[in-house]
């Protein structure tokens, strides 16, 4: 008789205690703000997760021309991206000095080396050689990474999509005025893609005034300049600049 598996339960198909196992803080005590902060950065990974698993989805729907259902992926996209800016109203609970009882077991650790961060950077078109070299060889981080470097973005798969949709290459953004003027059903695809494009710039805003309020013009714990490098990065161009530069001759 082969043997049965166990019957499967809520703590055993989430591996609720592996999950509950996790959460580690090193300050003695430990400090009470510690575990909101592990938590937090936890959760964010999670949803990190989510994310990419969400816009490999909406590529290879926009690959097979199934653009309604692409457009149904970008909306729980937002969706998550808009919980995740939410979710920093809850460290913004932490004051300066509770963060400071514990900051400095974090060493050199920061969310700037976050590879899963990187990796919907990646997706969405930013990529960087630099942000790998970070990351040690043969790793997973490293491995994901270098994956992502050479595959198609999210922008390649809808710039494809289009010239299917009979958009022959030309000037782009004579293309994507044409759209939002006789298209609706694309129209409504490259709003999405904005849409997309501010939550990521919202996210940074908010973090970067989180950081602001936490650790004021302190350097940050991964070695950069802290608000004033998260700063520039609010300062970037946009994610799909094409898509911004039209809106003036709509
Ligand atoms: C008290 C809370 C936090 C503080 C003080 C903080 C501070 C910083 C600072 C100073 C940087 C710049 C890099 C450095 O020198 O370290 C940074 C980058 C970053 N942080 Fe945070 N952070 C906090 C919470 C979070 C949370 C909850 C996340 C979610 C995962 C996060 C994700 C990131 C990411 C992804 C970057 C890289 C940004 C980029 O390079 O564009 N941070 N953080």
């Amino acid at each position: 008789m082969p043997e049965q598996s166990p019957a499967v339960t809520y703590a055993n198909y989430l591996k609720l205690e592996e999950l509950l196992a996790l959460q580690q803080p090193r300050s003695s005590g430990p400090e009470h703000d510690e575990m909101l902060f592990i938590i937090i950065h936890q959760v964010y990974e999670l949803w990190f997760k989510e994310l990419l698993h969400e816009l490999d989805r909406a590529k290879a729907l926009l690959e097979k021309d199934e653009s309604h259902r692409a457009q149904h992926t970008l909306k729980r996209i937002l969706t998550i991206l808009k919980v995740m800016v939410a979710q920093l109203d809850i460290l913004e609970t932490m004051t300066p000095l509770e963060f400071l009882s514990f900051r400095q077991r974090l060493e050199a650790a920061s969310g700037f080396q976050s590879d899963q961060f990187r990796q919907v950077e990646f997706v969405l078109g930013l990529k960087s050689e630099g942000a790998i070299q970070r990351f040690p060889e043969g790793g997973r981080a490293r491995t994901a990474l270098e994956r992502r470097l050479h595959e198609s973005t999210l922008w390649d798969a809808f710039l494809q999509y289009l010239s299917r949709e009979g958009y022959r290459p030309g000037d782009l953004q004579l293309t994507l005025i044409n759209i939002y003027k006789n298209d609706p059903k694309n129209a409504e695809l490259c709003e999405r893609l904005v849409d997309l494009d501010e939550g990521i710039q919202e996210w940074r805003y908010r973090h970067m005034k989180m950081v602001e309020r936490t650790i004021g013009a302190r350097p940050g714990t991964g070695g950069s300049a802290g608000a004033a490098y998260l700063r520039e990065t609010v300062g970037r161009p946009p994610i799909f600049p094409d898509l911004w530069a039209i809106r003036s001759q709509l």
